[in-house]
């Protein structure tokens, strides 16, 4: 059993989004991430994809992108990316039942995994777009989601947990914030995020062991399309 994670898929199978203007790694990465997938990800093992699964902005149009995910092989835990409007945020109980288990949708709750809890939500940082008070309502309202999906597994008895975020955890040049001091405050061993494309931006945040906790970047574009192993 194993856990893997990538992000960042941005599938246009039915929107003529492609991603090949952003360099020769996106270049049919489509293909390319299920054939990493079916190469390392076994029918036992837990996926989760941390965001910006497609461009379409209704469920009807994100149907062939889903089907792509839910072919993939292993249980699918998907996270929410600033890109899926597919997602209503208040109806993730809805995608939950609509998709029954083939795809399992984490925000507000968690996902068990051994003893650990896989918990997350999608997170924010700051990028220079918003206005201060904007991105402090969206901070914190990502934040309070983070909270409940912790609250929700530590209620179940878990003590180990594993924190998975769209957005970097951090602001470029930040040490720490809201996101890192919820992971240190309950204990999480590792925070996976994705979000950042391109070279200028993969080293935005956190690589590697920070104040005890390893911090890992699953966006597609840096892996290559090749999952990460987490545990
Ligand atoms: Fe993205
Ligand atoms: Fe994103």
């Amino acid at each position: 059993m194993a856990l893997w994670a990538l992000g960042d898929l941005h599938l246009s199978f039915q929107s003529d989004k492609s991603m090949d203007i952003f360099g020769a790694v996106w270049r049919d990465h489509e293909k390319k991430a299920a054939k990493y997938c079916r190469r390392l990800v076994k029918p036992e093992d837990t996926l989760v994809l941390t965001g910006d699964h497609s461009w379409g902005h209704s469920l009807r149009e994100c149907e062939e992108d889903l089907k792509y995910i839910e072919a993939l092989p292993g249980r699918k835990i998907l996270l929410r990316g600033n890109h899926d409007h597919f997602w209503d945020v208040k109806k993730t109980q809805r995608l939950n039942d609509l998709f029954g288990g083939r795809l399992l949708f984490l925000q507000n709750n968690y996902y068990a995994y051994g003893d650990y809890a896989l918990v997350g939500s999608k997170g924010y940082c700051y990028e220079g777009r918003d206005t201060w008070e904007h991105f402090l309502k969206i901070r914190d309202r990502e934040l309070e989601r983070l909270k409940t999906s912790f609250e929700a597994a530590k209620a179940d008895g878990f003590r180990r947990f594993i924190m998975f975020l769209h957005y970097p955890p951090t602001s470029i040049g930040e040490m720490e914030s809201g996101f890192t001091r919820m992971a240190e405050e309950y204990g999480a061993s590792k925070v996976v995020y994705s979000h950042c494309h391109g070279q200028d931006r993969f080293y935005d945040s956190f690589h590697g062991d920070v104040r005890g906790i390893g911090y890992s970047l699953v966006s597609g574009d840096f892996l290559h399309f090749k999952p990460l192993r987490i545990l």
